[in-house]
């Protein structure tokens, strides 16, 4: 979500501003960040510490911090870190053009939660496009997993309109966009409204959107098990557009941990969606985050997590040691396992998970499919791109390629990728 949201901050100063490669040339900087886990915001401000020479030999620089950090800490902010000029929130954005153009000196701090403006303001027409290129269409989360700072830096949740999304997505397709990302914290909780005030979900939405001609893959991430309705599910089946792929957060296999998490499901209701999927979709790639070492995840816990890794397979996962954030009510629960512990165990998952990964992409060992290009590797003749399983795909030519897709047939599956060759 950082990406699109990084990407239409550039687009609402387009017409002052322009890109440049260097912070060196810059008359101002911006920083988005990210506030999920600890690590991530505390990189910020080693981040900004190193734009101080820049600020020394350039009066009129402005560095702005925009995100999740900016909206969850604030004035401490400003007062933690000096250089900072401005600090705007999320929901905010739509601002930025007024704030590079202000010539006091004032620290302006925007932390309003103004979504419907803000989309509004930013309009539908895009600049950034790519093949697969990425479009917010619900933000912000009513579900309090304890564990979680996301319903107070994005806030309630939001859907924009059913006509917003298609004329934003037929923007990009006419700058050769050939597949949409869909963006949501809680995605499959869309529950947009067409002009004529009737409303719709991610099912509805994704029907509207495969009518664009020129789209070829459609695709969404973060879904809830919770909002994981039959509409959707059937439509896995019956829409040729939509990707076989779903990223579906379990974040523990333990009833106990899931029930204090308050996530509002069981492990034996999330086996049964994928049991549902698999039904209609066979080889459906299914991807999961995981958190190890929640307050008082016992060896008994983390098992049962084991167990239900074991028994669903994933394609792909995310899995992370479980940071603890302010406001938050998990924070308020004792943990009384070690950093050492949390290592522990987070190895021991990840060992499992990527074992699986591979044994997923073995499966296309051999087949001929097609990839969308994303760029070049890292070497000279290496071109990277992805499936509609959404995996990374290697291929090597010796001749430029001209389109944006090719036809590989895969040779390998490695660790992180798949190797294939054109036909
Ligand atoms: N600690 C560790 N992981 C977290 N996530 C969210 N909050 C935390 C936290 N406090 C993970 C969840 C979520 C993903 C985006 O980040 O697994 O699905
Ligand atoms: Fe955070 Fe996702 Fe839970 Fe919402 S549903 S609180 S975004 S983990």
């Amino acid at each position: 979500m950082n990406v699109y949201d990084s990407e239409r901050m550039l687009e609402a100063v387009s017409k002052t501003h322009k890109l440049v490669t260097s912070p060196n040339d810059a008359d101002a900087i911006l920083i988005n960040t990210c506030h999920i886990r600890e690590k991530a915001a505390e990189k910020v401000y080693s981040e900004i510490g190193k734009f101080s020479d820049l600020k020394r030999k350039n009066k009129k620089l402005k560095v702005i911090v925009a995100g999740c950090v900016a909206q969850a800490e604030g004035n401490a902010m400003l007062q933690r870190q000096p250089l900072i000029d401005s600090i705007v929130g999320p929901q905010m954005y739509q601002n930025l053009p007024n704030i590079l153009l202000d010539e006091s000196n004032k620290r302006n701090v925007l932390l309003e939660f103004n979504e419907r403006e803000k989309f509004s303001k930013l309009g539908t027409k895009r600049n950034y496009a790519s093949i697969s290129s990425f479009i917010t269409i619900q933000e912000g989360c009513d579900k309090f997993c304890s564990f979680c700072v996301v319903p107070f830096t994005r806030g309630a949740e939001y859907s924009r309109s059913v006509e917003e999304v298609v004329e934003e997505a037929k923007s990009l397709c006419k700058k050769g966009c050939k597949e949409i990302i869909l963006l949501g914290q809680n995605v499959n909780a869309y529950h947009g409204a067409y002009k004529n005030k009737t409303q719709t979900n991610l099912a509805g939405l994704i029907k509207e959107l495969a009518k664009i001609r020129k789209l070829e893959r459609i695709t969404y991430t973060t879904s809830h098990p919770r909002d994981m309705n039959d509409d959707l599910i059937n439509l896995h089946q019956y829409n040729e557009k939509l990707n076989p792929y779903l990223h579906l957060p379990v974040q523990s296999g333990s009833d106990n941990i899931l029930k204090n998490m308050n996530r509002k499901y069981t492990s034996k209701q999330y086996l049964e969606i994928i049991e549902k999927l698999r039904k209609k979709v066979p080889n459906i790639a299914i991807s999961s985050d995981f958190i190890v070492g929640f307050p008082g995840e016992t060896k008994k816990d983390f098992i049962e997590t084991l167990n239900l890794v074991k028994e669903i397979k994933f394609a792909q996962s995310y899995s992370f040691k479980y940071s603890r954030r302010i406001g938050t009510k998990a924070n308020r629960i004792n943990c009384s396992l070690t950093e050492e512990e949390k290592d522990e165990r987070l190895q021991e998952l990840q060992m499992i998970l990527n074992k699986q990964k591979i044994q997923y992409n073995k499966t296309f060992e051999g087949k001929e499919i097609e990839v969308f290009i994303r760029g070049k590797g890292k070497r000279d003749n290496q071109y990277r791109g992805t499936t509609k399983w959404m995996q990374s795909t290697i291929f090597e030519s010796n001749k430029s390629i001209e389109s944006d897709k090719v036809h590989l047939k895969i040779k390998s599956a490695m660790d992180n990728c798949l190797l294939g060759e054109l036909i």
